[in-house]
């Protein structure tokens, strides 16, 4: 089946979009504003038409979907027209900075039976699916709470809060582990390098079902850190990105009450233990996940609307952010 797609903006990331697309044999196009950039993967991947202008890649008959990865602000502007022009849409994380502006790709993509896929890397990363799959299977037992840590030192944004740049990737995967969106979403944060722009970020989220989860989001931090820790009743388990090979630990780890004395609490250590986690690039599967919807594979509704889910969620920070 015909699947071919369109990658507009070539900057850092845009790049190993193409290259994964290329290596699917889907890549059909390249757009950049930038000339250089243009001439520089048009040798690159010389079997690719090349677009300066946004809307003549839109025109390109043979392209089924299309890539956005340029800066955050285009983001709602290019897949509006991509979805109105009727091809399907990657687009980078966040889709919109407004919860309304989320709605509107959605119902506009909903009406075409077109795919409105976010770009939520995390989502696609083998780690994350074996943490979903030892809370699915009750293994944790009961989950109590969670929480993220994504923080070093760099890379400091001028145009993106910690929230946006680092948290979507956090709630992302948050909300995918406990399917549901919370009642309540503080956040507390401060902007320390650049006026208005928060690089340090603390968010609390309650969910209806009492579960909760927090997230400590920085680029001013010794620590490197991409970690999300999952408390279950039973056991509890880690995914850390920053570990080569085990990238997620199941501790035997939880509090029991004494069988003896009524209302006390003992707590259990049993084994720590790693389990295999396959090594595929996240991007390549999020890629072929892409290229799954366009054909009609899986379920591109659920794939859309947790991405509204993401953006309400951020908006809903960023307000009690602004307090
Ligand atoms: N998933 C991840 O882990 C991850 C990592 C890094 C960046 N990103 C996301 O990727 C996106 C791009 O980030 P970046 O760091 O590559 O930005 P960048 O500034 O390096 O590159 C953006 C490119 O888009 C081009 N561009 C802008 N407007 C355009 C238009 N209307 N038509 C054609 N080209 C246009 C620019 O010329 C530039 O080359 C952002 O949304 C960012 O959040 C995601």
């Amino acid at each position: 089946m015909a699947r071919r797609v369109g990658v507009v903006g070539l900057g850092y990331w845009g790049p190993n979009l193409a290259r994964n697309f290329d290596e699917l044999g889907e890549l059909g196009a390249l757009c950049d504003l930038d000339n250089g950039l243009r001439e520089r993967f048009a040798v690159r991947y010389p079997n690719a038409r090349v677009y300066a202008d946004f809307g003549e890649l839109l025109a390109d008959d043979s392209l089924d979907g299309i890539v956005i990865a340029t800066p955050v602000t285009t983001h709602f502007q290019l897949a509006r027209r991509a979805l109105a022009a009727g091809k399907s849409v990657l687009v980078e994380k966040p889709p919109a900075t407004r919860a309304s502006e989320m709605e509107e790709l959605v119902a506009l993509a909903e009406a075409s039976s077109l795919a409105l896929m976010p770009g939520h890397l995390l989502l696609y990363h083998p780690g994350v699916w074996k943490l979903k799959e030892l809370i699915d299977s009750g293994q944790l037992g009961e989950v109590l709470c969670m929480y993220g840590n994504r923080q070093n030192l760099g890379k400091i944004r001028k145009d993106e809060n910690a929230l946006w740049s680092l948290g979507v990737h956090d709630l992302s995967v948050i909300l995918h582990l406990l399917d549901e969106e919370p009642s309540e979403a503080i956040a507390h944060g401060r902007d320390f390098l650049n006026e208005g722009v928060e690089d340090v970020v603390f968010c609390y989220l309650r969910f209806p079902s009492g579960r909760i989860a927090h997230m400590h989001l920085s680029w001013l931090d010794p620590h490197k850190m991409r970690r999300i820790t999952v408390v279950g009743r039973e056991k509890m388990a880690v995914f850390d990105d920053m570990e080569l090979d085990q990238k997620v630990t199941i501790y035997d780890k939880a509090p029991e009450s004494a069988p003896t004395s009524y209302g006390e609490w003992l707590t259990r250590t049993g084994d720590v233990f790693s389990p295999k986690i396959a090594n595929d690039e996240p991007l390549r599967l999020e890629c072929e996940a892409f290229l799954d919807l366009i054909d009609g594979r899986g379920d591109a509704r659920r794939v859309a609307r947790d991405g509204l889910s993401v953006v309400r969620t951020l908006e809903r920070l960023q307000a009690s952010l602004d307090g």
